[in-house]
């Protein structure tokens, strides 16, 4: 099959199922290749990992030919698409990109993420976890009780640490995972989204900006401990964050915190469960949980992929690359490379995963990889200690409507009882 439609092949809800015979067919074909509507699909690990790092390349898909003449085509005003403040620093370049990141890490620096300060975190991480292990213990028996790992626990969880850092009151936090679902389908590459996900995700980014509004208006007059309170101080700190920037620091926190660390947690319980004897050994040594959390970020990465925009003429791989041209990195491809990593398709929490490209590389690399980890070993911990001989209660499993994102809709799991904490 051509690049072009082992590429679209990926749209289709049966190949999301299990993408990598794609990725890997891309990658024999050619590490780097055209694809369909002049985009550039990049598989190779070492081709990934370096375009990652360089700087030629934009993360801010507002430089793509393909995207302004979309907007051409809408009458869209491109100097109003080009001023807008609200763009979340995932998507900006230097020097905006290196002022916003600065601001937001020492906003995280400055709360219950300084790096000293994630111990702290730990025992609250878990105890947010017996509390909802404990909501499902007290309905299940002792035998043959289905508990959905993603809604009870993977999704809940960090939607709950998010939100206690940014200090979201526990009741509004129902919404804004619904608008970060939403939000979540626009770190797809914006040619694969229609017109009705697009809009979504605009509606989702506008409702998250008036909400926010008011939060940022009560933290003002009453400052607390948490994140939103020191971007508030960095901001009248002369700082140079207008407001919108501030909030589009908060929407991209919730959104990149949330979305991605439901599917860390849900891909590793999969890994896990098709995987019996490293769940026993897992149930047997629970500190394996921090290389079966880098093993699963590698094996089925929760972020696949992610797009770039050439900003001058390059030549990638033996391939042209025009300026304004897309570049699709797949970094789940890129972690399943054989150059790089020897029988990439075993699940092997005891090999040398350095060099993944689960939370990217370069200037972009994930600002809240220490907290994912954390929330992931966890998670993994606990459930490790109190499932009662958990197994798949399906092999058939359906993806959300994400290409960039892994995200499993349910994940349920048969156990024969929950322990107490
Ligand atoms: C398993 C969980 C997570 C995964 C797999 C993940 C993955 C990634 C990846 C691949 C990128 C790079 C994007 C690019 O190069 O274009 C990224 C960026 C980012 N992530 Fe994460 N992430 C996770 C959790 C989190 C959490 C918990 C937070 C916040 C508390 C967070 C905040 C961010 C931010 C702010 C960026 C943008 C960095 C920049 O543009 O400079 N992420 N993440």
């Amino acid at each position: 099959m051509p690049p072009t439609d082992l590429l679209l092949s990926l749209l289709d809800p049966s190949v999301r199922a299990d993408p990598y015979p794609v990725y890997a067919a891309l990658q024999r074909q050619a590490p780097v290749a055209e694809g369909p509507m002049g985009i550039v699909v990049v598989s190779g690990h070492a081709p990934v990992a370096a375009l990652l790092r360089d700087r030629r390349l934009s993360s801010d898909y507002r430089n793509s030919s393909a995207f302004r003449a979309w907007l051409s085509e809408q009458d869209a005003d491109l100097d109003a698409w080009d001023a807008d403040d609200a763009q979340p620093f995932l998507l900006r370049d230097p020097p905006d990109h290196t002022r916003l990141r600065r601001l937001a890490a020492s906003a995280l620096a400055a709360s219950a993420l300084a790096p000293g300060a994630l111990g702290r975190l730990e025992p609250r991480i878990a105890a947010l976890t017996d509390g909802l292990l404990d909501v499902a213990a007290a309905r299940a028996g002792d035998d043959g009780t289905v508990v959905d790992l993603v809604a009870e626990v993977a999704a809940p969880l960090p939607l709950a640490v998010i939100g206690e850092l940014l200090g979201v009151p526990e009741g509004d936090r129902v919404r804004l995972q619904a608008w970060s679902h939403d939000l979540a389908r626009a770190i797809d590459p914006p040619f694969l989204l229609g017109e009705a996900e697009r809009a979504a995700a605009w509606e989702a980014v506008e409702a998250f900006h008036g909400y926010l509004a008011d939060l940022v208006a009560a933290r003002r007059r009453s400052p607390g401990q948490d994140v939103v309170s020191a971007l508030i101080a960095a901001r009248d700190e002369g700082a140079a964050l207008s407001d919108e920037e501030l909030r589009g620091i908060v929407v991209l926190l919730l959104a990149a915190g949330q979305e991605t660390t439901v599917n860390l947690i849900a891909n590793a319980c999969l890994a896990l469960l098709r995987h019996p004897d490293e769940l026993a050994r897992l149930g047997a040594d629970p500190t394996r949980a921090a290389s079966v959390t880098e093993e699963t970020l590698r094996y089925d990465a929760p972020v696949q992929l992610r797009d770039r925009v050439a900003l001058t003429d390059l030549r990638v791989g033996g391939v042209d690359v025009a300026a304004g041209t897309t570049l699709l990195l797949l970094l789940a491809a890129a972690n399943r490379d054989p150059a790089r990593f020897p029988a990439p398709e075993r699940f092997d929490p005891d090999r040398d995963t350095s060099g993944h490209l689960g939370f990217g590389a370069g200037i972009h690399a994930c600002l809240g990889a220490p907290l994912a980890r954390l929330e992931a070993r966890v998670v993994l911990e606990r459930l490790a200690t109190r499932l009662r001989n958990p197994h798949l209660a399906t092999d058939d499993l359906a993806y959300r409507d994400h290409i960039a994102l892994r995200s499993l809709r349910e994940l349920p799991v048969v156990v024969d009882g929950i322990r107490p904490a």
